[in-house]
């Protein structure tokens, strides 16, 4: 079934999607990890009329609205729809809380048996409420803007689903996934057949690109980087692609580092989210190489602002000159910073600041 949202829209005109498919464009496409969120008034102002974080996510009408809020103010040249990694582990039934000024907490899965407390079958009641929010999100986004839909890779989900909480090291996944290979395969196995559940409801809503995040793809040795991190997500991009041949798919493999180039040859994304540490002349390597790169502006300089910011926003954009390109963070923007300094990062992006 196709929604009619997605067949209106005309991908060519969206300036994302061309630096996805190849193209690079100068001032290049800019869009902000957690563009969506509490460093903006009007965000908590419905975030408060909407209860908990959870309740936010579910309600179509005002997931919408704090989707849109930040490409209003800013004029980025994508949204991304507002929602959360956790939204998949809730949806099988995990019980997820968040509590205001701390992380997320979840009844943790510590072994294999407790598997049986997830249920694949039910995840299309949670779904079917975010996948309004797209549609939604789609019939009111300027047509040349992108709508970015999203999940967490397979691994970084199972990091909190084991854990019950975000953990520095993501000790007690990788205690789980070498303690009990096949059991942690079985949990890997459910959430990335549910995530292509969630990714292509997301398509067919109207999504026009995808990301998906692997925040923690760090913490692994190299093979089971490959096991855990990479055939996931391969499996994820392979069975999109062959349900939508054309959607464009950024793979953010945070702190990949030595492991980036094996991650996009194996899983055949279009796009590689570069972290904040990782250094411009290897982001050049990899776009030289063939796929668009995002990145990577320390969160933090959004919130420093002034010449520390600009100069690293100019070495930036000069070292990316002439290669597919998209400006972001190397990591998601923080509650404290300033809205003003994200409207003069897009203003330098667009060389429209004095
Ligand atoms: O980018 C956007 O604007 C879209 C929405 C979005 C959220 N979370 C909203 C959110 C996206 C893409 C995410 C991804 C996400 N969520 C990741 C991967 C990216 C990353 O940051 O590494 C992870 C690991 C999560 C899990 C998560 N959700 C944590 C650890 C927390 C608590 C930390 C915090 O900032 O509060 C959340 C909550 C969350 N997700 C908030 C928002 C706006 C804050 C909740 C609030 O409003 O109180």
């Amino acid at each position: 079934m196709h929604n009619a949202a997605a067949v209106k829209t005309k991908p060519n005109s969206m300036r994302l999607l061309q630096v996805l498919s190849g193209t690079a464009l100068s001032p290049p496409p800019v869009w902000l990890m957690r563009q969506a969120g509490r460093y903006l008034p009007e965000y908590r102002a419905v975030r408060e009329k909407a209860g908990g974080f959870l309740d936010l996510c579910y309600t179509p009408e005002l997931a919408a609205e704090v989707t849109l809020q930040p490409v209003r103010r800013f004029g980025f040249d994508a949204a991304i729809l507002f929602s959360d990694i956790l939204i998949v582990p809730d949806a099988l039934g995990q019980r997820v809380e968040f509590h205001e000024g701390e992380g997320p907490s979840l009844e943790p899965i510590a072994s294999a048996r407790e598997l049986s407390r997830l249920d694949p079958a039910k995840t299309g009641v949670k779904f079917s409420k975010v996948f309004e929010t797209v549609a939604r999100v789609r019939e009111s986004l300027p047509r040349d803007r992108a709508l970015i839909g999203f999940c967490g890779a397979p691994w970084t989900v199972a990091t909190y689903m084991v854990a019950g909480e975000g953990s520095s090291d993501q000790a007690a996944a990788r205690l789980f996934a070498y303690g009990d290979r096949a059991g942690f395969a079985q949990l890997i196995d459910i959430v990335t057949e549910a995530s292509i559940a969630y990714l292509d409801g997301q398509v067919r809503a109207g999504a026009n690109a995808l990301q998906i995040f692997d925040s923690w793809a760090a913490s692994l040795p190299e093979d089971e980087f490959e096991t855990w991190v990479v055939a996931p997500t391969r499996r994820i991009v392979t069975e999109l692609k062959a349900r939508h041949p054309s959607i464009a798919i950024i793979g953010f493999p945070r702190g990949a580092g030595g492991n980036a180039k094996r991650y996009i040859e194996s899983t055949h994304v279009d796009g590689l989210g570069c972290d904040t540490a990782e250094p411009l002349s290897a982001m050049r390597a990899l776009a030289q190489a063939g796929v668009a790169v995002q990145g990577n502006l320390d969160p933090l300089l959004l919130v420093a602002g002034g010449r520390a910011m600009e100069r690293r926003v100019k070495e930036i954009l000069s070292a990316m000159r002439g290669l597919p390109f998209i400006f972001n963070l190397g990591h998601g923007i923080v509650p404290q910073t300033p809205p003003d300094n994200v409207a003069r990062l897009v203003a330098l992006i667009r060389g429209e600041a004095s």
